[in-house]
């Protein structure tokens, strides 16, 4: 156990470092993000109104422009919002959606931590570390951790409910007394922010009803009245004054309408197994810990009974989840800590058991391949490839860069899928009114989203902006549409952005846009040089010619009208 001593405050430290890591490297967010993105910052630029409250939030709040199909709540906007004022106060000029999203990623990390170490005192020691060692070669929830997505905010209470409901040696008193509050906390977190998590709830109740953690009268029923006030009341004020709308309560909102009438649906439908067979294992990432960990740790008598006790209620959720046709991986993620925690608990097992049989260890060096092989493919190879994927993001920001910013006010066309990949309120520039209080600051900047396509086929329409960030298909529309009206366009710039893996043969040269640009961007042009002669070397005498990389595409274009 020696070496587990040792590398236990490497992964503790490991968590919050890479989900940091996570925004540094991909600091921009998608369409998917935007509410909260957006919510956060109109809070923190334009400050709570108190009075003239309905004009005000329609005239500065980006929800009454794009109110979206169904209202979400502005909770976690104005906690994170409240938590970002401080560093804000000692520094104006931090960039704050990288402020805001760094203190998400962080209290979701403190919530993994702390399932962690509740791992540690229920089944020691090496299954905590084995859980950490896996958690953090894991894809998705390092970089998702820190993403505003109402299943992120709900991620950290989730996971913090389970780590207060596991078998940890404690007074029955102090037992029962975790398991309320874990209950309170998954029904505050289902109210507030994910419905589905209702159901997780549901079969995390039953499973511990059924142990004889909790009682009916004694434990459940104060729960979730407590969980019911305290989410309801904090939902319907908070939203129903940012809406301007009573009563409102945005999750049933939502609830109706994606699952009552079914629009769901519409958001593309999966098969019932989808979960299952396409994503768990892809957010397990390492095929080992749900091939081998989980299996192991359910036949070992010594570990069956923990396993089965943290896999029951987490898979009934799933199975039962199941039955909703429209399917995303961010909507299981909250069964992830468990699922690993058992994988861990077989992990460990093979660890202790290496020097007894041949076969365990092999297992043992199996695992530790597999998770050092996750954890590279995750951070050298998923992690640049998903920052390559914000074309919009860096649009904008090449534009704000070379535009002439000697005139009085720039009006810019930004296209749909610009809007989509990183473009939020927290890039663009300070329009006149702003600008007269910013020191400096001379041009007025004016963004325009139109949707409509009537009004995009009118040549006039495109009169008002000087550049326009679109899709090159788009850009094609401006041209032909402007002809009529005599204005001409020039292309500025062509953003790219990821678009798969290129396979070269040998002969073929390497490209390397994308670790140039990532190498290059965070650790400096020296590792660019470094990486290039390596790649060249082990093509050389090791692949002999074929190699793999990420293969970037034209996705935007920046057109300024002349
Ligand atoms: C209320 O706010 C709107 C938008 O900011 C503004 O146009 C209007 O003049 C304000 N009305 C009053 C009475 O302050």
């Amino acid at each position: 156990m020696g070496g587990i001593d040792v590398v236990h405050p490497f992964l503790l430290i490991a968590i919050p470092a890479l989900i940091l890591l996570h925004v540094v490297v991909a600091p921009y967010t998608k369409v998917e993000e935007s509410f909260h993105i957006q919510a956060i910052h109109d809070i923190l630029s334009h400050g709570i109104p108190t009075h003239n409250v309905t004009a005000t939030l329609k005239a500065q709040y980006d929800h009454f422009t794009f109110p979206g199909a169904v209202p979400r709540t502005f909770v976690g906007a104005l906690i994170l919002s409240t938590l970002s004022r401080p560093f804000i106060w000692v520094n104006e000029n931090v960039d704050k959606q990288f402020l805001a999203r760094m203190i998400l990623g962080l209290s979701n990390a403190l919530a993994l931590l702390s399932f962690a170490s509740g791992l540690r005192r229920a089944f020691g020691k090496s299954t905590a570390v084995w859980y950490l060692f896996f958690q953090a070669s894991q894809f998705h929830t390092m970089y998702y951790a820190s993403r505003t997505l109402s299943n992120m905010f709900a991620f950290g209470m989730s996971t913090l409910a389970l780590r207060l409901i596991l078998p940890e040696p404690l007074a029955p008193e102090v037992s029962r007394k975790r398991c309320r509050a874990a209950l309170c906390l998954l029904t505050i977190a289902g109210i507030i922010y994910r419905s589905e998590l209702a159901l997780f709830l549901g079969t995390n109740t039953l499973f511990l009803l059924f142990k004889g953690r909790v009682s009916i009268i004694g434990d459940i029923i104060p729960s979730g009245i407590a969980g019911v006030l305290i989410g309801l009341g904090l939902t319907v004020s908070v939203d129903s004054f940012f809406w301007q709308r009573f009563p409102l309560w945005p999750e049933l909102a939502a609830f109706k309408f994606n699952v009552i009438h079914g629009q769901a649906s519409a958001w593309g439908t999966h098969p019932w197994y989808f979960y299952f067979a396409n994503a768990i294992p892809r957010l397990l990432l390492n095929p080992l810990t749900y091939l081998v960990g989980m299996p192991l740790a359910l036949v070992q008598p010594s570990t069956r009974p923990a396993a089965t006790y943290l896999l029951i209620p987490s898979l009934a959720f799933v199975s039962i989840f199941s039955f909703q046709p429209h399917k995303e991986w961010r909507f299981v993620i909250y069964v992830i800590p468990v699922l690993t925690a058992v994988s861990a608990l077989g992990a460990s097992y093979i660890w202790s058991h290496r020097a007894k049989s041949l076969i365990y260890r092999i297992l043992s060096l199996a695992m530790v391949a597999s998770t050092v092989a996750s954890f590279l493919c995750s951070t050298f190879v998923l992690l640049p490839a998903s920052s390559a994927n914000y074309p919009g993001a860096h649009a904008l920001n090449t534009l704000h860069g070379h535009a002439d910013n000697t005139k009085p006010a720039i009006s810019v066309y930004l296209g749909n899928l610009a809007c989509q990949t990183g473009v939020t309120r927290f890039l663009q520039l300070p329009s006149a009114v702003d600008a007269s209080i910013g020191d400096g600051v001379s041009t007025a900047w004016s963004y325009d989203k139109t949707e409509n396509q009537d009004l995009k086929l009118s040549p006039s329409f495109w009169d008002q902006f000087d550049y326009v960030i679109v899709e090159p298909g788009e850009g094609e529309t401006v041209l032909s549409v402007s002809k009529a009206q005599g204005a001409h366009w020039v292309d500025m710039e062509v953003i790219e952005g990821f678009s798969g893996v290129r396979f070269l043969r040998p002969g073929d040269a390497a490209v390397g846009t994308v670790e140039r640009r990532v190498l290059g961007n965070f650790i400096g042009p020296w590792s660019v040089q470094l990486w290039e002669t390596s790649r060249d070397l082990v093509r050389r005498t090791f692949t002999r010619g074929w190699w793999a990389e990420l293969r970037m595409e034209p996705k935007l274009k920046i057109m300024q009208r002349v």
